[in-house]
C-alpha cells in the first residue's frame, strides 16, 4: 500500500459529493435528525450499508443532498475532499459536482459553484491551484525543496455535472454557467445521475453547446444496458467516458478504434454490481489492448475507497507492479482536461520526481 500511496496520481472521476467523509455525513445526519428533520431509522440502513446497488446507491445521494443543501455546507465538504486527495498524494484533481438550486436557502446554481469556489480558497493546510495560468512553471520548479518541511500542492480544476433528472433547459443553463466559471478553473461537463433515468439526448443541444465553446465532455456511459444509447454516446465522441460497463461487441470495437479514454471506477462497478467480478472487469481486455485508461474513485465516500486503494487493488487483480502503475498514473496526465501549459509541466517531469515538484518548501 505504501508505494501506492506515496505515487503521485491524477484523478479525473471524483463527484463531490459522493466523496464526503463518514464522519461529515454522520455528524451532518446527527444535525438533521437532532432538528426532527429526518427519522434516523429510516436512514440508517441507506448509510451504515455496505455494498449497495446502483438503486441504493442513488438512495444515498437522494439523502446526501438533504444534508447539503447550504452553502456553508458545501464549502465544507470542497475543502474536505481537496484535502483528503492531497493527503494521498492527488497532484491533480478533476471534481466534479452538479450545480444545484435550492430556492429555500437562496441557492442558485451560480452560488452554489461559488460556494465550491469558496471551498477551494478556504483551503490553508495545502497548496491549491485551481485559476488555470496562475503559477507560471519556473517558480514551481524552483520551489524543490532539498530538506525541510514542505507543503504539498493539488492542481484542482472543475466539471460541472448535468444530472440525468434534469430539463434540457437547466442543462443549458450548466453549460453556460460553465461557461462564466472557466476563468476560476472550470474546464468541463460531465453527463451523470441515474443511469436507468431519463434520456441522454435530452442534453444533446446542451453538449453540443459546450463542445462548440471549446468545454471538455465526458459521458457516464454504459453503466446500465443500453444499446442505442452506448453507441449514440460513442458517435458523439466525448473527450473522455466514464465506466464502459456494458459495452457490446461492436461497441467495444467502436471505442478502441476511438481511442477514447475511459475513466476506470472498480470499486464503484463492482460494490453496485455493475460488473460480476474483478476478474471479468474490462480494465484487464483494455489495459492488454493499450486503450487510454485511468483509475478513478467515483465516489470514495459512498463506496469507502480512496485512489490509492483503487491503485492497489488494480495491481493486486490484474498482476501489476510498480513500474506498470506508474505508467498508468502518469499516461493518466494525457486524458485530463488540464489547460495546455500545466500539461506540459506535468509532462516535463520524471514522473516518480513529480510529487516532490508540486510540493512546496514552507516559508
Ligand atoms: P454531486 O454532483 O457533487 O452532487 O455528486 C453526486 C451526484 O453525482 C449524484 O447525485 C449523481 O448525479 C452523480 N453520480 C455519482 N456517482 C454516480 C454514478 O456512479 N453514476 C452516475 N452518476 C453518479
Ligand atoms: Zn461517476
Amino acid at each position: 500500500m505504501e508505494w501506492c500511496l506515496s505515487m503521485p496520481k491524477v484523478e479525473l472521476h471524483a463527484h463531490l459529493n459522493g466523496s464526503i467523509r463518514d464522519s461529515t455525513l454522520l455528524e451532518l445526519t446527527e444535525g438533521l435528525v437532532g432538528k426532527g428533520v429526518i427519522d434516523i431509522s429510516e436512514v440508517e440502513h441507506i448509510i451504515k450499508k455496505y455494498n449497495r446497488s446502483v438503486a441504493e446507491v442513488f438512495k444515498l445521494f437522494d439523502l446526501i443532498h438533504i444534508l447539503t443543501t447550504d452553502h456553508e455546507t458545501v464549502t465544507r465538504i470542497t475543502r474536505e475532499v481537496i484535502e483528503d486527495f492531497a493527503s494521498e498524494n492527488v497532484v491533480y484533481l478533476e471534481l466534479r459536482t452538479t450545480p444545484k438550486r435550492n430556492d429555500s436557502v437562496g441557492m442558485s446554481k451560480r452560488s452554489y459553484v461559488e460556494a465550491v469556489l469558496k471551498g477551494l480558497r478556504s483551503i490553508t493546510s495545502v497548496d491549491v491551484d485551481f485559476i488555470p495560468h496562475c503559477e507560471d512553471s519556473k517558480s514551481l520548479f524552483s520551489s524543490v525543496p532539498a530538506i525541510g518541511h514542505v507543503r504539498k500542492r493539488i492542481y484542482v480544476r472543475l466539471l460541472l455535472s448535468i444530472d440525468r433528472r434534469e430539463t434540457a433547459e437547466a442543462a443549458m443553463e450548466t453549460v453556460k454557467l460553465a461557461l462564466e466559471m472557466r476563468p476560476f478553473g472550470v474546464v468541463g461537463i460531465d453527463l451523470s445521475g441515474n443511469p436507468s433515468i431519463g434520456d441522454w439526448a435530452t442534453y444533446l443541444p446542451a453538449l453540443k453547446f459546450a463542445r462548440e465553446q471549446r468545454l471538455y465532455v465526458t459521458l457516464h456511459c454504459g453503466e446500465v444496458p443500453n444499446s442505442v444509447e452506448i453507441k449514440n454516446m460513442l458517435d458523439f465522441r466525448p473527450q473522455r467516458i466514464g465506466h464502459a460497463c456494458h459495452l457490446e461487441d461492436e461497441h467495444w470495437r467502436q471505442l478502441k478504434s476511438s481511442k477514447i479514454p475511459v475513466e476506470i471506477c472498480l470499486t464503484s462497478n463492482i460494490r453496485t454490481l455493475t460488473i460480476r467480478s474483478i476478474e471479468v472487469h474490462h480494465f484487464g481486455d483494455l489495459y492488454k489492448a493499450k486503450h487510454p485508461l485511468v483509475l478513478c474513485t467515483d465516489d470514495s465516500g459512498v463506496f469507502s475507497t480512496s485512489l490509492t486503494e483503487e491503485y492497489k487493488f488494480a495491481a493486486d487483480s490484474f498482476g501489476l507492479g510498480r513500474r506498470e502503475m506508474f505508467e498508468l498514473s502518469r499516461n493518466a496526465i494525457e486524458y485530463t482536461f488540464a489547460d495546455s501549459k500545466l500539461a506540459i509541466l506535468f509532462r516535463s517531469v520524471p514522473y516518480p520526481r513529480l510529487k516532490s515538484v508540486v510540493e512546496k518548501k514552507k516559508e
